[in-house]
């Protein structure tokens, strides 16, 4: 069979990893890409044949195989056949049902199957990952979550702006996120107006929990903190940061950080609709794959130890680099960063 990649999931997250998968697979020695659908419904119809022309093989649930075709899609496997001959399983659904499918089936299956992923909001379901991050931290690891968009965000603005040298010059980060309502490609959601949220416990938000778990799984326990709140956009996310460092510092210093740092992107633009735009003329369907996009104008150094300023997230891009990353690291785990540079090209210095 070689290397089977399944994907659970063809949302905001699944859609693009499974066409990114299948545009890719010789390069990155990937021999099959299945994907799970869901819902058999009429208005789906187009994309999951958009998902079939560029190589993906339908999975569906056994009871739903007739609903399928009724719709005039031929399934391959069924769901639990699909995990059982994949290689790795990434699972791109919506809150908890990761978790309870790594219960009822990845379990059943962790013999055969090399790995298995899952996105951002599946807290406990294995070791968290973001690419260039903690690299080190994952070994022969079994289950492995993605970090959220704002949580990649978070991560290397931490790296770029306090941890080129040493980790211990990192004193604090304090970290406003400032989400867009809903993605382009999502139909409910939507905020009328900016919507602010509450802080859960000592780290403010799941964001700030989640990359204080990143980074623990490099031996580190960070001072960090996150807030969030929702503004009525659908563009990109934006985060505040303000982060304290222990060596002196300047504004061309950290300016200068951003702009050597890998999978950093910089802009002078100010607007997020133009960082957008510029991913649906130069990316991959759309996307740019940077972990950041920094707004070199914003970056300002006070008192010498104290960086503020802002960043875009691109929201699917980043977990995409992530996942991707992270499934090569499951088949290659020898090679894996000469067989990603196929994504370089969606990697930008500048937008
Ligand atoms: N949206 C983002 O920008 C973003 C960014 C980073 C990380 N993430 C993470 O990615 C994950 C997925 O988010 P998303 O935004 O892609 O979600 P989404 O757009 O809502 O898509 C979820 C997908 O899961 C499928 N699904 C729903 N219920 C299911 C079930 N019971 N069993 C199997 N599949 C099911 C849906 O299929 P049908 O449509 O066929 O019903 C759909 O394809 C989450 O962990 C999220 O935190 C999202």
């Amino acid at each position: 069979m070689g290397n089977v990649v399944h994907v659970v999931g063809t949302g905001t997250i699944g859609e693009p990893l499974v066409g990114l998968l299948c545009d890719m697979k010789h390069q990155l020695g990937i021999d099959e890409v299945t994907f799970y659908k869901h819902s058999a419904v009429l208005t789906d119809r187009p994309k999951v044949k958009g998902l079939l022309n560029r190589g993906g093989k339908l999975v569906v649930d056994k009871e739903k195989i007739k609903d399928f075709r009724e719709l005039d899609l031929e399934p391959e496997y069924t769901a639990e056949e699909a995990i059982e001959r994949a290689t790795v399983v990434v699972d791109c659904t919506p809150k908890g049902i990761g978790l309870q499918n790594k219960e009822k089936f990845y379990k059943k299956y962790e013999d055969k199957v090399t790995g298995f992923l899952a996105q951002g909001s599946e807290f406990g379901f294995g070791k968290m990952y973001a690419a260039g991050i903690n690299d080190d931290a994952l070994n022969s690891d079994k289950y492995i979550q993605i970090v959220s968009c704002n949580t990649h965000n978070i991560a290397v603005a931490i790296k770029t702006v306090a941890m080129r040298q040493s980790a211990d010059n990192f004193v604090s980060g304090r970290f406003v996120c400032i989400r867009r309502t809903n993605d382009i490609s999502q139909s409910s959601g939507f905020v009328p107006s900016p919507e602010v949220g509450v802080h859960n416990d000592e780290r403010g938000t799941h964001h700030a929990r989640d990359v204080w778990h990143l980074y623990n799984t490099l031996g580190l326990d960070l001072d960090v903190f996150s807030s969030a709140m929702k503004v009525n956009t659908q563009y990109m996310h934006a985060i505040w940061f303000d982060i304290a460092v222990k060596k002196e510092t300047s504004t061309e210093e950290i300016i200068d950080n951003f702009i050597n740092e890998p999978r950093v992107a910089v802009t002078n633009k100010k607007l997020a609709n133009l960082v957008f735009s510029f991913g649906r003329d130069h990316g991959h369907y759309g996307r740019i794959l940077n972990q950041t996009v920094a707004v070199l104008p914003t970056i300002f150094v006070r008192n010498k130890h104290e960086v503020v300023g802002f960043c875009f997230t691109p929201q699917d891009g980043n977990s995409l680099l992530s996942s991707v990353t992270a499934v090569e690291h499951l088949l290659y785990p020898e090679d894996y960063r000469e067989r990603i540079e196929v994504l370089s090209p969606f990697l930008f210095d500048e937008v």
